[in-house]
């Protein structure tokens, strides 16, 4: 039988606890603390919003099945993060966090959007690629404490890539971001799953 298709919506601060058991599970070298995503979240609601975080929550269970994550400031937007369960990798729920980033992108008025992946993590950069981003630079031993380096891609004008037309999460919370914020934000730690 065919799995339910998970529903995307907004992240909220009761969603923490089940992203973490995701989040440790799916990077345990350098997994984001509850601190990090509260701060997150912290940014993600008003007028001055200037993140965007979902959740892909299996409708019958109740599960959380993944999340992503998104900083603007000014024109420029960030991945902050992405991640499906690995019982959900190739039924194309990754591309369907990414589109609903490339949407809050668009809604935030970003001309392009920056993430950083490991060297190593090949699916994830050919998500990215199909999506039209673009490799632009290494940083070195960015992945702590392994020492990994990160690739650097960049994706213009998100808006012509974002598809208009079906799903999108709830846009509670989504606003254009604060013009007056010079850098983008990272919580905590300088490290971003780049996701
Ligand atoms: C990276 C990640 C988010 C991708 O998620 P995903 O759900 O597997 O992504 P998709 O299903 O959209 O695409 C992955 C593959 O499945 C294929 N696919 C997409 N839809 C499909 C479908 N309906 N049926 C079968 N395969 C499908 C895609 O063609 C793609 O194949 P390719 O990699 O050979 O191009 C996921 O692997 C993950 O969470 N990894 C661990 C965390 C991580 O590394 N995050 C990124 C940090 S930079």
């Amino acid at each position: 039988m065919t799995a339910p298709t998970a529903v995307l919506r907004e992240m909220r601060w009761w969603d923490i606890a089940p992203v973490l058991e995701l989040e440790h599970e799916l990077f345990p070298e350098d997994a984001w603390s509850a601190g990090m995503f509260w701060s997150e979240l912290a940014h993600a609601r008003g007028p001055h919003a200037s993140r965007r975080y979902v959740v892909a929550e299996d409708p019958a269970s109740g599960r959380i099945v993944g999340y992503a994550g998104l900083a603007a400031s000014g024109d420029l937007g960030d991945v902050q993060t992405i991640a499906a369960a690995k019982d959900q990798w190739g039924t194309g729920l990754g591309a369907r966090l990414l589109t609903e980033l490339l949407r809050a992108a668009t809604a935030f008025e970003c001309a392009e959007v920056l993430l950083e992946v490991r060297v190593d993590n090949t699916r994830a950069q050919r998500l990215y690629e199909r999506f039209g981003f673009e490799p632009i630079g290494f940083r070195r031993g960015y992945y702590q404490p392994g020492n990994v380096d990160a690739l650097v891609m960049r994706l213009t004008d998100p808006a012509r890539t974002a598809a208009p037309a079906g799903e999108s999460a709830e846009a509670t919370g989504t606003a254009p971001a604060d013009p007056t914020t010079e850098t983008t934000e990272h919580p905590e730690s300088s490290e971003t799953h780049g996701s």
